[in-house]
């Protein structure tokens, strides 16, 4: 039987390299993100070990024309068979005090790519019957924090948006599944371009691979299980957050905003 496709955005490091490494075995791969070089070479190494048919797209998806190409070749491919939406980052400071510019490019490619390449891929998935969608969300999706708040806004529509999509197949009976991985912190090169120093956010228990938090969402998708939580103090951490009452969770949230 011919490989379906994989595409991932962000594949250029961390989550979104791993899942390209991963998911090579068993699909053809599209990778996307900006740094060409990078994806050249990680095809170049996946096609000579996997054998897979591995297609690199250099693309600012903040950018409409590129992100709109994107979604164009999605749209087309019909042997479409999983989307990671993936690419994301977040910034440093008080929402007050950082750039806008950085603040709407945040949304733009946390938010409006992930809607826009959604929508593309479900063109084309659901008449046929088939696929998945994985969007990278984060524990901060659940967690309200100062310094935080375009990013944690940002990852809690990726939340919400998943979810209702879910609901969305369930109800008209779909078989394309949706899931909304939500990691805590992961080492990635996410925490480098912000040029925070992990040992000061959090201690080494809290850190998870990327390997594992990528294990644990493919394990999942067959099931069709909505939300991956990889680790059990992240699990703990989003139901216990999600089970109080508002104004217990403003106080833990205003503790956890002191912290750092
Ligand atoms: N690391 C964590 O602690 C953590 C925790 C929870 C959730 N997440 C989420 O996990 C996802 C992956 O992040 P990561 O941890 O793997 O960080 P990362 O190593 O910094 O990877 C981010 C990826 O996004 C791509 N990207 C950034 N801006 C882009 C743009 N404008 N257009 C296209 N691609 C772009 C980057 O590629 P180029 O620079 O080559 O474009 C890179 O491949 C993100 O959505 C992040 O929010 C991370």
């Amino acid at each position: 039987m011919a490989r379906q496709l994989a595409a991932i955005t962000g594949a250029s490091s961390g989550i979104g390299e791993i899942f390209a490494r991963k998911l090579a075995n068993s699909y053809d791969l599209l990778l996307i993100a900006r740094r060409i070089d990078r994806l050249e070479s990680l095809a170049a190494e996946l096609r000579a070990r996997h054998g897979a048919i591995v297609t690199v797209l250099a693309a600012d998806l903040t950018d409409e024309s590129q992100l709109a190409t994107v979604a164009e070749q999605l749209a087309a491919d019909h042997t479409l068979g999983l989307l990671v939406n993936n690419a994301g980052f977040g910034t440093r400071g008080l929402f007050w005090e950082t750039d806008l510019e950085a603040q709407q490019q945040m949304h733009q490619l946390n938010v409006l790519a992930v809607l826009r390449l959604s929508h593309a891929a479900l063109r084309n998935m659901v008449p046929r019957k088939a696929g998945a969608i994985i969007n990278v969300a984060s524990v901060a999706g659940f967690v309200r924090r100062a310094g935080s708040v375009s990013y944690g806004s940002t990852k809690a529509w990726v939340v919400a948006f998943t979810e209702a999509l879910y609901l969305e197949m369930k109800r008209i009976r779909s078989p394309v599944k949706v899931q909304a991985l939500c990691p805590g912190f992961t080492y990635s090169e996410f925490h480098d371009s912000m040029k925070i120093d992990r040992m000061r956010i959090a201690s080494r228990a809290f850190w998870l691979r990327a390997d594992f938090v990528v294990d644990e969402s493919l394990k999942a998708l067959p099931g069709g299980r909505l939300f991956v939580i990889p680790g059990w103090r992240y699990k703990m951490v989003v139901n216990l957050i999600s089970s109080l009452p508002l104004p217990l969770r403003l106080l833990f949230e205003s503790k956890a905003s002191r912290a750092r």
